[in-house]
């Protein structure tokens, strides 16, 4: 036995008990009752090792047996059925013993298993399915075999049962169902008794198909062929031997099965005896006479010696009658070749009716005999119209001297496509969504068997815990290991005996792994670990691959990987996870600063939350820097609701304080400081910072909430922010802070039209600008804008509208020099599309037009939603002024709407005063005049004020086109006193021409 770890998986266990055992040990002397049981317990052991089981215990008379552990086999169900029924049936080896009879229950179920601490010498299991198989015991009758639900399903259709119903258990709170095994049952195909009776639509096999249907065309024009079809289990070489006995040959033809089976690889021909009994229809009750009268009705007529074949074939079936014909009376070399010749002889009878198809299942499993005589058979194929379909796994190899007339088909799995396709039809109705659909297509890896299962679990689970409530409704990533591939997959990994550790830990680490830090995590030496590895891959269980100068593997198959980790008792789980995580960070820091998520990832699973938070807030941030701004909003959340499990801290709260900083910034970048989501994050985040003592953060917080409060234009909460910016900073050394309020304070002052203070606030802020702290090229955080950048773009345009046309503009290009010399995207675009705003409040349309089309070319290429509706309608403005007004139009149009959609109220005066002049120019004068009322209606609820001049200017125009002389000059006279109010001198003067330009025309000559 072995001295293995506990661990997790499926076993299933099988109790057997002796009947009144009590009557037994009245009745015999103790010493004579030993031997009854000791010969008892042997005589059990026997049986159940035969079929692969161990027995685990003796409880008194019982007997405990496990079939799955140490080593699973994919039939383990079936299996440990087969052993209930052989010692309910045997012959018991002592006279003592001769009436003996039992009770069996069986049960599968997840269970831990291994040597337990305290546990003796005893193989341990621990889970319900052990106290399952125990009541079920005692509820099974003398001789009867009792199994659960579980167990049932798993062994399908292979047995006769019949159903108790559901049965209440002493210690079960719920009924539970029962089945009683009959007997076995005779099948035909394992395909049919184990799979679900109603098979889905084939999905694609197109090209597979179709050369199938050429051979079956050479086999109708008289000439034989074979084909072996190989594929990992459940890829669907059944099934396509299935439709090819469906849709490609003929309804009159004959169809043979030879169907080889786990259970009867040493039994000579027993596939083709198997095949004559239900061809025949030998039923259980039929004595031999009956047998044989059924026999001889299958024995071709028109065979040649048709009388030979029926004696042959009797013996093979071992059906014995005195008066029909003599034993056979020859060497075992002889009748074995009158063996074959008759088999043979019968094939050809039938295939002399017309093209016959003969499928040959599952090679893999087959016995030498039958291995030699389809040897034989194919050898005679040239003269014979059959197709011989052969399907086996990669493991087979096909040795026989086949002269040219076997071909080999390998079935590849599914493509992606098909696989989504098949997951939709098993679904039929019943709905998942398409995320849960993408993620069983990720798991599976195209292979059906795989799909029909574990899309199967997953409505089940969906339909018990409610369809909005279901992980898989979620579309959450972990799915449960379907019942029905636990022991296959956990078979594979059992046969790797010492290398299965290795495939663990790979396992822990994820799909895929670097041989490296396998390495470092397994600590083992490298040449037996190079030869574990190298057994994994020789199994087909993993891949490797190398990446330039990285060698690293993969598990083939997701669900390997997954049943491989959940063999894991959870507690080694969650070390492993911990010790990946510390390897990580001491030997691989740059794995751990370029993909933090896989680090948050392992301390998530070893249950070390602030570390797993911590590290999703840097995954998000490398997110945001590849403009995956979903994503990152994904992680951030992710990390919050982790803090929000934790107990309140003050290290909880600096943690939330990071993580919705964070937030706030990405939501910046992603959908502009204007959004209500910056909003939150970032008030989220300054409530935060007022829990804490001191919180280094705040400033940027109150910069990030300053930057939302301007851009929705409510200026007096960003001038309190800015104050208490300004207040904080007074009490500490660092300059950033000095200037962000200073450029808060600035920003509102100026789109408030007071120009002079913004300007001395601008300016200051340049001034204490600390040249050397700004974050070089691909180091700066995203979504903060370069300081200087920002109040060179603001200067710009106060200048330019203070008249100083040529500071204003030499501001805005050194501005976007800066931001282009620390390369920040966002700060570039920034910049450009402030230039643009100056050079055409300036009236250089022209330059206005190169930058705002640039400034938009970089909005739409990077995805920065605030500046495509702004660099539009700056586009639109400085194309009507060139003369190009239904292209300007149309541009302005398409920018209104952009920004709108951007939630922000600033600069919605100017965009309208744009928009305006484009209608004016198109003379569509109403609706220019519309939009100016709108436009001085925003004026005076929200008090920016910085373009208020030129919108009475532009309704001067309107009135002059409608003649309306006085209204036009009280406009402009209203214009010039705000613009000198503001120090706007450009304004001023600008209304100023248009006043004089008026009296000029309205003066008499
Ligand atoms: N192309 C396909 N379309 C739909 N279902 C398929 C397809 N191929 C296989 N299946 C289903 O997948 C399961 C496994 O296929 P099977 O033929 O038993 O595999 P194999 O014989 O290779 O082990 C079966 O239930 C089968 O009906
Ligand atoms: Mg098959």
């Amino acid at each position: 036995m072995t001295t293995r770890t506990p661990e997790r998986r499926q076993l299933t266990v099988m109790f057997c008990d002796m009947v009144d055992s009590t009557a037994l040990s009245l009745r015999l002397d103790p010493e004579e009752l030993a031997d009854v049981i000791q010969a008892y317990r042997r005589h059990c052991t026997d049986i159940v090792n035969r079929h692969g089981g161990v027995v685990a215990r003796h409880v008194g008379d019982a007997i405990l047996a496990h079939f799955g552990y140490p080593r699973a086999h994919e039939n383990d169900a079936e299996r440990s059925i087969r052993a209930a029924l052989d010692i309910v049936a045997s012959k018991w080896p002592t006279p003592a013993t001769a009436s003996l009879k039992v009770h069996i229950g069986i049960a599968t179920g997840l269970v831990v298993v291994g040597r337990l601490p305290d546990g003796g010498e005893d193989l341990s299991a621990i889970g319900s399915a052990l106290n399952l198989a125990a009541r079920l015991q005692t509820l099974a009758g003398p001789d009867k075999v009792l199994v659960c639900e579980q167990t049932h399903r798993l062994a399908g259709g292979l047995f006769h049962y019949q159903d108790l119903g559901t049965q209440a258990l002493k210690g079960f709170e719920r009924p539970t169902p029962a089945f009683e095994v009959l007997r076995e049952r005779k099948v035909g195909s394992r395909f049919h008794a184990l799979r679900p009776p109603v098979l889905t639509p084939l999905v694609n096999r197109t090209s597979e198909l179709e050369e199938l249907r050429r051979l079956w065309e050479s086999v109708k024009a008289g000439e034989g062929r074979a084909i072996l079809i190989t594929s990992e289990p459940g890829v669907g070489k059944s099934r396509l031997t299935e439709v090819l006995a469906e849709r490609i040959v003929e309804p009159d033809c004959i169809r043979i099965w030879y169907h080889c089976s786990p259970n009867s690889q040493s039994t000579p021909l027993a596939p083709v005896i198997q095949q004559f009994a239900i061809a025949a229809g030998f039923a259980e009750q039929d004595d031999d006479a009956t047998k044989l009268r059924k026999l001889e009705e299958l024995v071709p007529k028109e065979a040649p010696d048709a009388a030979e074949i029926f004696s042959v074939l009797a013996h093979l079936l071992s059906l014995r009658s005195e008066d029909r014909f003599s034993p056979l009376n020859m060497s075992p070399q002889r009748q074995r070749q009158r063996l074959f010749h008759v088999l043979l002889q019968s094939l050809a009878a039938f295939a002399a009716r017309g093209p016959l198809l003969l499928v040959i299942e599952d090679l893999h499993w087959i016995d030498p005999t039958s291995d030699e005589l389809i040897g034989v058979l194919i050898d005679r194929l040239s003269r014979l119209p059959i197709l011989v379909a052969l399907t086996a796994r990669p493991e087979f190899e096909a040795h026989w001297d086949d002269k040219g007339r076997l071909s080999h088909m390998t079935l590849p799995p599914l493509e992606r496509q098909d696989a989504i396709t098949l997951v939709e039809l098993l679904c039929g109705e019943r709905r998942i969504p398409q995320a849960t659909i993408a993620q069983i297509a990720d798991k599976t890896d195209g292979m059906p068997l795989f799909i029909e299962d574990l899309t199967e679990e997953v409505l089940e689970s969906v339909a018990q815990r409610g369809a909005e409530s279901g992980a898989a409704a979620r579309g959450e990533a972990s799915f449960p290991i379907p019942t029905t591939l636990s022991a296959s997959l956990m078979s594979r990994l059992d046969r790797l005996g010492s290398a299965r550790k290795v495939a663990e830990i790979g396992a822990a680490i994820g799909r895929e792994f670097s041989y490296d830090l396998l390495a470092r995590v397994a600590d083992l030496p490298e040449e037996l670990l190079r030869d574990e590895l190298y057994r994994l891959v020789h199994a087909g269980l993993l891949v490797s691959g190398r990446s330039t100068a990285i060698l690293s593997y993969a598990f083939k198959h997701a669900l390997v990987r997954d049943a491989a980790y959940s063999s894991l008792l959870k507690k080694n789980q969650v070390a492993l996870h911990a010790h990946i995580a510390q390897v990580l960070i001491d030997q691989f820091p740059e794995t751990a600063e370029s993909e933090p998520e896989t680090l948050a990832y392992h301390f998530q699973a070893a249950n070390d939350l602030d570390n797993a938070a911590d590290y999703l807030v840097r995954a998000a941030k490398v997110s945001a820097r590849r403009s995956g701004f979903v994503e990152a909003i994904v992680q951030l959340e992710r990390a919050l609701t982790l803090l929000g499990n934790q107990a309140k801290s003050p290290e909880r709260i600096r943690r939330e304080l990071n993580a919705y900083r964070t937030l706030g910034g990405i939501y910046a970048e992603h959908k502009g400081f204007s959004s209500a989501d910056c909003g939150r994050a970032y008030t989220k985040a300054l409530e935060l910072c007022r829990e804490l003592p001191d919180a280094p953060e705040i400033f940027a917080v109150l910069s990030g909430l300053g930057a939302f409060e301007i851009t929705r234009a409510s200026f007096d909460r960003c001038q309190a922010l800015a104050e208490e910016c300004l207040t904080r900073a007074a009490a500490q050394t660092s300059k950033p802070p000095f200037v962000m309020g200073h450029l808060l304070l600035g920003g509102t002052h100026f789109l408030k039209g007071e120009l002079a203070a913004a300007r001395t606030h601008l300016e200051e802020a340049l001034l204490i600008y600390d040249e050397d702290r700004a974050p070089r090229r691909g180091k700066q955080v995203l979504y903060t804008q370069d300081q200087k950048s920002t109040g060179l773009a603001y200067l710009a345009i106060t200048l330019t509208l203070m008249g100083e046309l040529e500071q204003g503009r030499e501001a805005g290009e050194s501005g976007l020099a800066h931001s282009r010399s620390l390369g920040g995207l966002h700060t570039v675009n920034y910049s450009l599309c402030y230039l643009a705003a100056a050079h055409y409040i300036g009236r250089d349309t022209r330059s206005a037009l190169t930058y705002a089309t640039q400034s938009l070319e970089s909005a739409r290429e990077q995805g920065f939603a605030t500046w495509i509706g702004i660099s539009q309608i700056v586009r639109g403005a400085s194309l009507v002024h060139e003369g190009r007004i239904d292209e300007g139009l149309r541009e302005l149009e398409r920018g209104r709407i952009a920004h709108a959609s951007m939630e922000a109220a600033a600069y919605e005066p100017f965009a309208q005063a744009l928009l305006a002049e484009g209608l004016i120019a198109a003379d569509r004068l109403d609706e220019a005049h519309d939009t100016l009322v709108r436009a001085l209606a925003i004026v005076e609820t929200t008090g920016e004020r910085f373009y208020s001049a030129e919108l009475l200017r532009l309704q001067s125009e309107i009135a002059i086109k409608y003649h309306d002389r006085s209204n036009a000059e009280q406009c402009l006279r209203q214009s010039i006193e705000i613009a000198r109010g503001q120090q706007a001198k450009l304004l001023e003067l600008r209304s100023s021409a248009s006043l004089r330009q008026l009296n000029d025309v309205a003066a008499p000559k």
